[in-house]
């Protein structure tokens, strides 16, 4: 599960200790923060993984989007669901310009993924970045704001979801 994402499992104290602080984030001020959502079912109330929201750019607008979903939980679509209330927030709550998703080459679940989304694969860089002891390659892949608006991307979000995530475009602190 972790092997192409940056972490490692955590023992429970390094759990908690996140959850109070970083991972209760629900208000976004300032370039390099981001939100951490649950990904919870609504029939069972179990947690089964989370999406990542990074604010990478103010500037340019530009957001990071990621994925993690428990084994058991995955093939049913949950993953590109949580993901796309996530695009919710990015474009319509926080009005950025420009998501992107960092893909290790061989993650070919994760690639389905931000292609169900509707990103558009943009680069193959190779052998790119010393992760976890090789050499890897990435694909990258992005959505822009009018794509997201223009309807490139089917929704049929029950709108009655709402993550805590806030705008820092319309942060009114
Ligand atoms: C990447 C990851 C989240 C993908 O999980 P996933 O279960 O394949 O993704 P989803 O939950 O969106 O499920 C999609 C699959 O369910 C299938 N599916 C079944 N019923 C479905 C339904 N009702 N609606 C949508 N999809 C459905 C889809 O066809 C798809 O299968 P396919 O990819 O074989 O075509 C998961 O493999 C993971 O957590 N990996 C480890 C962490 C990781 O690598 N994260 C990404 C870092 S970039």
């Amino acid at each position: 599960m972790c092997r192409y994402i940056y972490s490692e499992p955590l023992p429970l104290a390094a759990i908690v200790t996140r959850l109070e602080g970083p991972w209760s984030r629900q208000r976004v001020e300032h370039e390099g923060e981001g939100v951490s959502l649950a990904v919870v079912r609504r029939d069972t109330g179990v947690l089964i993984g989370d999406v990542v929201l990074m604010w990478l750019s103010e500037r340019d607008r530009l957001g990071e989007i990621g994925w993690v979903l428990s084994p058991e939980h995955s093939g049913r679509g949950y993953a590109t669901e949580a993901a796309h209330r996530l695009l919710h927030v990015a474009f319509d709550e926080w009005q950025l310009h420009r998501v992107i998703a960092r893909v290790d080459v061989r993650n070919e679940t994760s690639q389905r993924v931000a292609r169900r989304l509707g990103l558009r694969e943009e680069a193959h860089l190779v052998s790119n970045e010393w992760f976890k002891g090789e050499w890897t390659s990435e694909v990258d892949y992005a959505l822009l704001d009018h794509e997201w608006r223009d309807g490139r991307v089917p929704c049929s979000c029950d709108d009655s979801i709402h993550g805590p995530a806030s705008s820092p475009a319309h942060s009114d602190t």
